[in-house]
């Protein structure tokens, strides 16, 4: 079947979805993404992020759709005519279901885990509205603990339900989901049970926002001053991969997390063993540095290039009396050599 979108054209098998298709072809014109995930069996249709504009239904019904789709949910036709990027009534959506999302989002980038890898960051970032037209009070919840690693923020919640089927898929016994319905669903666990499962610590991974945070983690360091390394392990939990990102801050690891993909979803799970308890240098053979897409943050501690000693200009007011973290970010043990540079 073919598939044009923003007038390129891709060959797709039937039961490709729009996005999937989006994603084959790559580049700017993939929607954003807020609760489909590709490793998640039944997830999309929640967010409408993704909204596309079907300028053509198919070669056998060229009538074009009426309303803006939901590409993750949406099969492609063969035929069909996509616009995404190309559209300004796409563009007008996807500014308004970014102001819908952050009604009750509290902008607390500053303090939050998540910022500098948020798809919700990133989503205002190229969708945002610098001005709320939101005076009435945004909804809060106090912080509550998901067992024993994780932490739940509810204000933070978008409701894609990315977690409710990380604990369906990957747990036996999920006793956590949407509560209550309307402005007051919320995620919660029942009767205040705690997830006991060896996987629920891939909710995290899922969580496109801060709303589940890994307590081994929290207020430990900016994701941004971490180096990411693809590491393994000989992980002897069944179904575990054992394949993980460790994220170090000179030779320590701060965290671990599976090895997410260029659309933010991790390539396999891990087990909260992987996730929570080795965080020893010695535990994880470490394959190398992993890559980010170029204007991610992350990138600050930029790798596709070869290791130069980092001036901070302003180190003295930034990192007042933190010698031994100024130390480790400046690399101060690399020589500087601006013609080493390879990219
Ligand atoms: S806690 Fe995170 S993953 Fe779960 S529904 Fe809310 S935003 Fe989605
Ligand atoms: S990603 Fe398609 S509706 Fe959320």
């Amino acid at each position: 079947m073919k598939v044009t979108i923003d007038g390129q054209s891709i060959d797709v098998e039937p039961g490709t979805t729009i996005l999937q298709a989006a994603r084959m072809i790559g580049g700017d014109l993939v929607p954003p993404a807020m609760c489909y995930y590709s490793k998640l069996k039944g997830s999309g249709g929640k967010c409408r992020c993704c909204l596309v504009e079907v300028s053509k239904g198919s070669e056998a019904d060229p009538r074009p759709m009426p309303k803006l789709m939901a590409s993750c949910v949406t099969g492609c036709m063969d035929g069909m005519e996509v616009n995404s990027k190309s559209s300004d009534r796409v563009t007008e959506a996807r500014k308004s279901v970014t102001e819908f999302l952050l009604i009750n989002h509290p902008l607390d980038c500053p303090i939050c885990d998540q910022a500098g890898e948020c798809d919700l960051q990133n989503l205002s970032f190229e969708h945002g509205n610098p001005k709320s037209r939101f005076i009435e009070e945004k909804r809060t919840f106090e912080p509550e603990d998901i067992g024993p690693h994780i932490q739940l923020h509810m204000n933070r919640c978008i409701l894609c339900q990315r977690c409710v089927q990380v604990a369906d898929q990957l747990t036996d016994d999920r006793v956590h989901g949407v509560l209550d319905r309307g402005d007051h669903a919320n995620i919660s666990t029942y009767i205040s049970k705690a997830i006991d499962n060896e996987f629920s610590g891939n909710m995290i991974d899922v969580c496109p926002v801060g709303a589940l945070t890994d307590k081994t983690f929290r207020f430990k360091s900016r994701v941004w001053f971490n180096k990411p390394y693809n590491a393994h392990r000989e992980c002897t939990t069944p179904g575990c991969c054992g394949k993980t990102t460790v994220w170090m801050f000179g030779g320590e690891i701060q965290r671990v997390t599976g090895r997410k993909d260029e659309y933010h979803e991790v390539e396999e799970f891990i087990c909260n063993s992987c996730r929570f308890d080795h965080k020893n240098v010695a535990d994880w053979t470490i394959e190398g540095p992993r890559e980010f897409e170029k204007d991610s943050v992350i990138n600050q501690n930029n790798y596709t290039r070869k290791l130069e000693k980092v001036e901070i200009a302003t180190e003295k007011t930034i990192l007042m009396g933190r010698d031994e973290d100024r130390k480790k970010i400046s690399m101060a043990e690399i020589p500087l050599n601006n013609n080493d540079k390879n990219s």
